[in-house]
């Protein structure tokens, strides 16, 4: 949530912060802004809504400089206009800032007095007026921030600019991630290290606490402390390239297609096909002790968990609660010493499940983290990561890392299962068999994209849309119903099949299509008959299933997409697919932006 970018350059560095900028865009898009200094000049442009609107600022009032920061936005305080934009300037500091202050009211009130007056609504310019009053009183820029962020509370990285200071760069990590780059005589923060991808594959992350001061040989890092102190330089394997659309119109279309490729990744991470087994890496604690399982996530992330409390119940007879983060970390919920938590994240830095890993620390879980960004906060806090190896995903709306996350579940529930003797060697070398198909079968679901495309016409004017599904079809419905509404903004709503008739069913006439999620697994049977029951209400459904269903009750559907018949054990994975391929069409339809729907963005790092 908000993007950071800074470089010290050694040619202008307005081009660098722009396309940094781009990269990190899928953060946060109100508004964006850089501020740059050479010669102790200080400047700064800023626009309001998309960065295309900074760009042409830009280029009808250009700048340059040797040293400069930038910021794309997610507004938390103050609505996203020109004035509230980053970066926030005083006469002596630029400055940057992710994620909330929250005792920026008390610091207003303490700068008042002295003279000091505020022509934003943001947290951020008291920030930086803070600073500013330290250096005010003959602090170096050093001293300044480390008192400041004394001050601080809340959850923010910040990066500064000093005006008269050409070399030199300040950021702090609390609560929201800030990497550092070292460049051969340049040196750049960012908050991931895909947005420095093209400037430096040489990344330091900063922890909790830590701040750095940067000058163009390197960096000084500093804990909360104040002690100086190491972090590891790592080489990122990401590259620019990754990060292109390559030939789709959307990122979301080049990330649903990825999906076999990115599926077969992940999946052989764990799966021996010689064996027809599932290994994975050793765990701190044994299955059979397990007292308890608790998976905690945030949206789709989520839908995952629910997908998986299906799966370990069923293969490992294991007792699971699931729970999104934002209720879970204020629950005060009782967990049993040794149990396993688990959290779940395409991030790894969302604000909520990072405090619900940390809420369970404190209770004494063993600590898992699935995760697609691999540096990140969570899995830097977790005894142990699953990687889910679905690449860098730039579309806000998660799809790939959402097919990968299920992968990566259905065998850590195989090996509970296996380990706890719920599972035999039999049914495991079936189940990971049915799995290694995944990548084939999702392959040809692609190939229903004209017909999914038609399908969208038929509903892409409805005011509400109704997904149902069963047992780990419920979770999947869920899922289609978040995707269409965060892209069309659709009114959409997700409903375990059975409940329909304890109320939903009374929203349902003509005008309202239902997408009904109905693999023939043994829940097929009731779904297929709480279909009739909304079909006698004259909805108008549209409906998913493979041949065998089709043959069923095809014809009586307003269309239908078949999927490929498969294990009932895999069929979550594959039926996501379709749901987003059908959000896709119809948020194309509705021509709205696909990539960077409304009031959202990717890392949700404030709470
Ligand atoms: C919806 C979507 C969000 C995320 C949620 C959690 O398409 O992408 O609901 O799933 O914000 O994000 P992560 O997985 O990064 O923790």
């Amino acid at each position: 949530m908000c993007g950071i970018i800074g470089v010290l350059g050694k040619t202008d560095v307005v081009p660098s912060l722009i396309g940094g900028l781009k990269r990190l865009e899928y953060r946060g898009y109100d508004s964006a802004g850089i501020a740059v200094q050479t010669g102790g000049l200080m400047d700064r442009r800023r626009a309001e809504g998309k960065l295309v609107n900074l760009e042409k600022v830009v280029t009808d009032d250009p700048l340059t400089g040797l040293t400069g920061i930038g910021h794309t936005r997610w507004a938390t305080h103050g609505v996203p206009n020109e004035t509230n934009a980053h970066p926030h300037m005083t006469p002596l500091v630029a400055l940057v800032h992710n994620g909330i202050i929250e005792n920026y009211r008390e610091l207003a009130a303490e700068l008042e007095p002295r003279g000091y007056s505020f022509s934003s609504e943001t947290d951020t310019e008291i920030a930086a007026w803070v600073i500013t009053s330290f250096l005010e009183d003959g602090k170096t820029p050093e001293e300044a921030i480390a008192l400041s962020l004394k001050k601080f509370q809340g959850a923010f990285s910040l990066a500064v600019i000093f005006k008269g200071e050409d070399d030199l760069m300040i950021g702090a990590k609390r609560g929201a991630p800030l990497a550092i780059g070292w460049g051969d005589g340049e040196m750049f923060f960012g908050s991931d290290a895909m947005a420095l991808a093209p400037l430096t594959s040489r990344i330091s992350y900063l922890e909790e606490d830590d701040w750095a001061v940067l000058r163009r040989e390197g960096a000084t890092i500093y804990d909360g402390n104040g002690a100086q102190v190491d972090r590891e330089i790592k080489l990122t394997k990401l590259s620019g390239a990754m990060i292109g659309k390559g030939n789709h119109r959307h990122f979301m279309m080049k990330e649903i297609v990825e999906q076999p490729a990115v599926i077969g990744e992940t999946l052989n991470g764990f799966f021996n096909p010689k064996s027809r087994t599932i290994t994975l890496p050793d765990l701190p604690f044994s299955w059979t002790d397990l007292p308890k399982v608790t998976i905690v996530a945030c949206g789709t992330s989520y839908y995952a968990a629910m997908v998986a409390k299906y799966w370990f119940e069923r293969l490992a007879h294991l007792p699971v609660e699931v729970d999104i983060a934002s209720e879970f970390r204020y629950r005060s919920m009782p967990l049993p010493e040794g149990g396993l938590a688990m959290f779940i994240s395409q991030s790894g830095e969302t604000a909520d499940t990072l405090a619900a890993l940390r809420y369970a620390r404190q209770q004494g879980q063993h600590i898992a983290s699935i995760i697609n960004v691999e540096e990140s906060s969570m899995g830097r806090e977790s005894d142990f990561v699953f990687h889910t190896k679905a690449g860098p995903e730039i579309g806000v709306a998660s799809t790939k890392a959402f097919t990968c996350q299920l992968v990566t579940l259905a065998c850590i529930a195989i090996d509970a299962g296996v380990k706890r003797g719920t599972l035999s060697a039999e049914e495991e070398a079936h189940l990971s068999s049915a799995l290694s198909e995944v990548p084939a079968r999702a392959a040809e679901i692609l190939d229903h994209d004209g017909a999914i495309r038609e399908l969208a016409k038929k509903i892409f004017e409805a005011r509400d849309i109704l997904y149902i599904g069963r047992g780990p079809g419920y979770p999947i419905a869920l899922e289609g119903a978040l995707k269409l509404k965060e892209l069309s903004y659709i009114h959409a709503e997700g409903y375990a099949a059975g409940e329909l008739k304890h109320g939903p069913i009374a929203l349902i006439d003509e005008t309202v299509p239902v997408i009904v999620v109905a693999p023939t697994d043994h829940f097929f049977e009731k779904t297929a008959s709480n279909m009739q029951e909304v079909m006698a209400r004259n909805a108008q459904v549209i409906f998913l299933s493979d041949a065998e269903g089709m043959k069923q009750l095809g014809e009586h559907a307003l269309g239908s997409i078949e999927i490929p018949t498969v294990d009932p054990f895999v069929t979550p994975i594959l039926y996501a697919i379709p749901v987003q391929i059908l959000a896709y069409h119809v948020a194309v339809l509705k021509g709205t932006d696909v990539d960077q729907p409304r009031n959202l963005a990717k890392s949700v790092t404030v709470e």
